[in-house]
Parts: structure tokens; sequence; C-alpha cells
């Protein structure tokens, strides 16, 4: 235990802390000693920097809501509270006020802290900003103006600002609603500014209400509530959409409204990440530099689209950065993130998308070189211009970090083929593909599970015994065949199916057999049913047959949902069933059902050019897991069944036919099998690409690639 905290443990008046933490409105702090710790490092680092000795003379000079409630205290607590700051202004340190603003954010209140989305900055993510504000202010001749609108404890601006001329800055703002953060920041950012607090402005609340009510008063630039920004330095609070309230979620709609950004949006795919987008460029000035944390979906996803527009319509890219070493660039999060460096000008440059090597240095200087406009070439570096992005990568960014042979190979091919590879909403008139059933509670719903097993099985149904020894028979009426999870289906095109479906008709128990109503009362009194009881109440046991009935989920081609992209245990992607089949949640059923197109069409999903495809253009969710989803689907290059002529159809089918009767081995070992030759070959003539060097090739990088994936998961 540090001698601070044991000197603070030794305060006989408690009513001190609550009294200081109450006026500064911090209620719900998981420890008010290490809370009230930080409230004394922030206030000490403040008056030090400033000059000043007395709390009282701090609450005259500083207009900051945090510092003005003090004035709340008691003289005494006033002066308590002034003894134990001079104390701590003895021995007070840069490392102490770094510490804090990385501390702070973990003394939330962990509900809080989520819906606030308090992950700061990392260190190597600070450390980029730094490099990159100093060469860019060192360009300019005015002082300039620095903001963090979503500001925690100020680490984007206080550290990239430390070692900076103060004539160079002009102002620097930010805004965060939990106010001990924002303590923090404003003392942060004060002593990086060698006490200057008149370039400080901060502000304790919601950045998105102050915008608004900025837009409402119609004010001169110089009235505005806060300026217009040359560099924005953040990392936005990735809170998902539907944990906001309703009318905060109304606010926000209206709010882009009024700022006239909706035209971006495209069919309400709202997201508070995009909103902020918006904002962040509302606030900054034209020619002004953006350096912002994005969580990486921003790049891949439907609603991301919206922020790729935004950025290729007012912005010059400068780069995007990923780290090779983790996924994130926030403390305490595991989601993927990039960062986003851009300028605020209309210009059409390549863009640099780089893989960063948190420990190499010479890697920081060279992005400044980038930001002043020259164009390195190294091998962590591919330059691509977002105007013209060869197709299909332009509805997943992350596919173009770093030089990838395979990838340039299916961009030639899937050009060369276009028509005949063409998207699904092209394709088929309607959308024909949807998510499998969703299950409160595997262990009730599927049959076999963890706590049943099937004994018998004939025309009448399954007789089925529980891990005690009870027997059971359920009736054929309540069962539905499906495909359970896509590790359970890894070496044939065609699986064996030996899950059912537990699906019950929303009826009394009275009206069900006896046998069934003793299961359900198994599943009422066991943990497995209380997920879907807690959900469903009553009909619990009639979910699985409700979506059955409403979705009709039936279909003969499954996409699974999420696979490992090494396929070190998997020889196919998709499977087929001869019969219109169900599936778990786990797959996307195809519901065409025309048998000859959806053998070609699972033909096509288990091409060594689809899986090629898969490897490089998929949502990394893990190094283990990798998926596309439904809107990738409906995006993506599909082959074009309907205009293929019959003679080129049944070409498809005698292949997928004789490949569907193997058992396969881990795609790597096919790659040199008589079976996936002919089966590639034929789907490469038929979409037009006769030179057969080119299947060479593929394999050869398909090949390298499934090493390559396979390495990284072990
Ligand atoms: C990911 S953190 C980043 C903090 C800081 N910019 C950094 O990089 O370390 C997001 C911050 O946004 C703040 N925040 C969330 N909603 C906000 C809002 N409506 N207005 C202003 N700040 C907000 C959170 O409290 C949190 O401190």
């Amino acid at each position: 235990m540090s001698t601070k905290i044991k000197m603070l443990k030794e305060i006989k008046n408690k009513e001190l802390i609550n009294n200081v933490l109450n006026s500064l409105q911090i209620i719900d702090s998981r420890d008010k000693l290490e809370a009230f710790e930080i409230v004394i490092t922030s206030l000490a680092t403040l008056m030090k920097s400033i000059g000043l000795s007395s709390i009282s003379d701090l609450i005259k000079l500083i207009d900051f809501t945090p510092i003005s409630s003090l004035k709340n205290l008691s003289q005494r607590e006033i002066s308590e509270l002034e003894e134990l700051v001079m104390l701590k202004i003895k021995t007070i340190t840069h490392e102490d006020i770094l510490k804090i603003q990385y501390k702070v954010s973990t003394l939330m209140d962990p509900i809080q802290r989520k819906k606030l989305a308090a992950y700061y900055t990392k260190p190597i993510g600070i450390k980029i900003m730094k490099k990159l504000v100093d060469s860019y202010i060192k360009t300019q001749d005015q002082p300039l103006t620095l903001a963090d609108p979503f500001l925690g404890s100020g680490l984007t601006l206080s550290e990239t600002i430390k070692e900076l001329p103060i004539s160079l800055i002009d102002k620097v703002w930010g805004v965060e609603p939990y106010p001990l953060s924002a303590l923090v920041a404003y003392s942060a950012i004060t002593y990086s500014l060698k006490g200057k607090y008149e370039k400080v402005r901060i502000i304790v609340g919601d950045i998105f209400k102050i915008a608004y009510k900025n837009l409402q008063l119609f004010v001169e630039p110089m009235h505005e509530i806060l300026p217009k920004a040359d560099v924005i330095l953040t990392n936005p609070p990735f809170t998902r959409w539907e944990i906001l309230s309703k009318d905060y979620r109304d606010f926000l709609t209206k709010f882009i409204n009024l700022l006239g950004y909706s035209k971006f949006v495209e069919k309400r795919q709202q997201n508070l990440q995009l909103i902020s987008l918006f904002l962040i460029d509302y606030f900054l000035k034209k020619e002004g530099l953006l350096i912002s944390v994005l969580p990486a979906s921003t790049f891949y996803t439907l609603y991301g689209e919206a922020a790729k527009a935004l950025l290729k319509e007012k912005y010059q890219l400068h780069m995007l950065l990923e780290l090779s070493s983790e996924a994130s660039f926030s403390t305490d999060s595991g989601f993927k993130e990039l960062i986003v460096v851009a300028s605020k000008r209309n210009t059409n440059f390549d863009a640099a998308f780089i893989t960063i090597d948190a420990n190499e240095i010479d890697q920081l200087d060279i992005l400044s070189s980038i930001v002043k406009g020259e164009k390195p070439i190294k091998e962590y570096i591919n330059w691509v211009n977002v105007f013209q992005i060869p197709y299909p990568w332009n509805m997943n960014w992350l596919a173009l970090f770093g030089q990838n042979s395979l990838r340039e190979l299916i961009s030639e091919i899937f050009t060369k083929a276009k028509g005949i590879l063409d998207t699904w909403q092209n394709v088929f008139s309607e959308k024909i593909i949807i998510r499998g059933v969703e299950i409160y509670g595997p262990d009730f719903f599927f049959i076999p599970n963890k706590y049943w097993k099937i004994v018998n099985e004939d025309a009448k149904g399954l007789l089925i015994e529980s891990n005690n020894g009870l027997k059971l028979l359920i009736n054929r009426e309540f069962l539905v065949p499906t495909l359970r999870k896509p590790e359970l289906y890894v070496d044939t095109i065609i699986p064996k199916i030996e899950h059912y479906f537990i699906s019950i008709p929303p009826k009394d128990l009275s009206e069900l057999p006896h046998d069934l109503v003793e299961y359900i009362k198994w599943g009422q009194l066991h943990s497995t049913a209380k997920p879907a009881i807690k959900a469903f109440g009553r009909y619990w046991y009639s979910h699985v047959y409700k979506q059955i009935n409403v979705k009709k989920p039936f279909g003969h081609v499954f996409l699974p949902d999420k696979i490992d992209p090494s396929f070190a245990k998997r020889g196919i992607f998709a499977c087929y069933s001869e019969y219109p089949l169900v599936a778990s949640k786990d797959f996307y059923i195809v519901t065409f059902n025309d048998v000859l197109k959806d053998k070609a069409l699972t033909l096509w999903f288990n091409s060594s050019l689809f899986i090629a495809y898969f490897i490089v253009g998929s949502r990394k969710i893990s190094e283990r897991w990798s998926r596309f989803l439904e809107e990738d689907y409906l995006r993506m290059p599909v082959i074009n069944v309907n205009i293929l002529d019959k003679d080129a159809l049944i070409k498809l089918v005698r292949s997928f036919d004789r490949m569907s009767k193997i058992k396969l081995e881990p795609v790597i070992l096919q790659l040199n099998k008589d079976y996936r030759f002919e089966m590639d070959k034929t789907l490469l003539e038929i979409i037009g690409i006769e030179d057969s060097e080119i299947l060479q090739k593929l394999y050869s990088l398909l090949k390298s690639a499934l090493l390559q994936k396979n390495n990284s998961s072990k």
C-alpha cells in the first residue's frame, strides 16, 4: 500500500472524502479513497503548474465546473483539502499524473464504464498521435486549436502537446461527461501547457447536446460554445446503439439530420461511432487534421459505408493504421481497432494502409513523412487509391492491409469474371438467405444434448434416455431434423444429420402427449430451459416452433456463420442437403430451393476461389474465428446460376455430385487431388477463366495462406 493511501486512511474525517466527492458529483466510484487520491493528485498538478498555493484562489481563478463546485465545501474542509494538496505538491512527478489518467476509468462503476465506453487510448496510440501532431504543427503559421470531443482523462491532448512550444497552441478543448475524468484531464492538459489555464476549455457534459445547442443558437463563430478545431485527436465511444435509450437515439438522429449528414446514412444504419464521426467533422476546420481511433468494423460493415463515404467525399485519407501485435488501440478492449489519419480537404491521393509494429521506432518516423506528402515504399505499407479499390475489397477495407498476392489474384479473377460472378442482389430477385433458428437453451431444444441421448429411432419418433436413466418417447411431429453447428460437418458436403429440434406448438400442457410433458417439466426443473423461460414466459417451450413456422428456414445450401480460417480440420465450407432442412443460427440458409442451381451454388461456396476469398476478405473475430455475415453475402460476388445455360449447370452439378461422395481431407491436402482440381477447373472455365496457369497460381498462393493461418492459430 502506498504511503499516500496510508496517510489518507489515517484521515479521521471520512466526511471530507465524502463531501469532496459529492461536490464533484462522483457518486458511484468503486473505491472512494482512490478516487479521493486522484482528486488530490489532480489539484496538486493543477496548482503546481499554475503556481498557486490556495484552493480558494484556484476556485476564483478557474472557470471549470468541478473546481467551482468545491465552493460547496466548508472553510474547514477547504483548509484540510489544501493541506493534503500542498503535501502532495512536494513529491509530485509527471508519472503521477499519467498514472491517474489511466487509473481513473478503472474506478468507474463497470456498467457506467461500459455505457460511456471509457476505454482510454493505449500508450502506442498516443505515441502515434504525438508523432504526427509534432510534425504537423510545426508546418503551420498560426497557433492552433486542438480538441478531443470525447476527452476521457485527456490523454490524447495532454501527451501530444507536452513537448510543443506553447506559442504554437491557441486553445485546447474537450468534453467529458464523467466529472473525475474531466478534472484529471483539466489538470493534465494545464500541466502540459506549463500552467497556461487560459488556453484550456473543458466542459463536463455531453458533446452531442453541446453541439446541438451550438447549432440552435445560430451564433457567430466568436460566440460559439466551443470553437472549431484545427486538430482533433480522439477515440469516440463505441457504445452499442441498442443500449442507448430511445429518446437519446431519437435525439441523435435529429441531430445528424440538423447537421445535414443524413445523406451519408442509408436505410437507417445508425451507430454511435458514425454519429461521432459526423460530430468530429462538424467541429473540424477546413484543412484541419483528424486522428482518431475507430473500431475496425467501421471499415467492413454496412453502417461503415457512410463513414467511408464521408472520408472519401470530404477528406484526404493519409493512412489507416493497424497494430501487428494486438487488436485494439484502447485499454481493456479486445475489439479490433484502427487509427485513421486524414486532412479535411478534398484531394485524390493514395492512402497508406499500414501495419505497425509497436517496437519498431523507425516506423513512427515514416508516419510523419506520409502526412507531409511523401510516399515511402515498405513491406508493411500498402498504397491504395480509395476511389478505385479493386472489386470486391471495397466492402472490407481490412483486406487491404499488407502486400498480398492472393488478394491481387482474386481481384484479377473476379474482374475477369464480372457478369457471371455478380452480387447476390443482382443474381436473385429476393433475399433468399436467412439466419438459422435461434435457440434459448440448446440443452433442451436440441436432441441429443448434454443430458439426453437417442437410444432408438423409428417411424413413430425417438426414444431418448436421460443421464439418470429416464426414458421418454418423443413423437415425430415434435421433431425437426436440423444442422447443429459447423464443427460437426467438416468432411462431407452432404452431412449426416444426427440432431433434431424439439418443436412444440404453443398449446397447454394438458393438450400435449404425456412423455413430451415430462420432458418439458424436466426442462423447467433444470437450468437448461431458464433462458427460454426468462425470455418467453408461459409458452417458452414453443419459441423454436414459432421461428420455424414464421421464418420457414428450409433450404438445401448451408453457409457456416463462423469457422476457423486455417481450414486445419475442415475440408468443406458449405453443406448441402438433398431434402429441405433447417439449421441453427450458426448457419445461413439459402432458401432458393432449386435442385440444380442449389448444387451449383454449393459448389461455388466450396471452390478454392471462394475459400481463398473467405481467407482474405472475411471478418476476423479472433485468431481462430472468421466469418461472413448476411450483409456480406448480399454484397459479395456469387456465381450467377440464373444466367448459366443448361450445359454449364449440368457440368457443375456433375462435378458437385462427384465431390459430394468423397470424404474430404482438410483443404490444404486437397489442393493436389484430382477431384478438387477437376471441380475448380470446371468452375473457372464456366466463369470465363481458361488459363490453366491461373489455377496453379491460385493453388500455390492458397496453400501459403493456409499454412500461414495454420501457424498463426497455433
Ligand atoms: C474510448 S474513450 C476515449 C477517451 C480519450 N479520448 C482517450 O483517447 O483516452 C471515450 C470517452 O468518451 C466519453 N463519452 C462518452 N459519451 C460521450 C458524450 N456523449 N460526450 C462526450 N464524451 C463522451 C467517455 O466518457 C470516454 O471517456
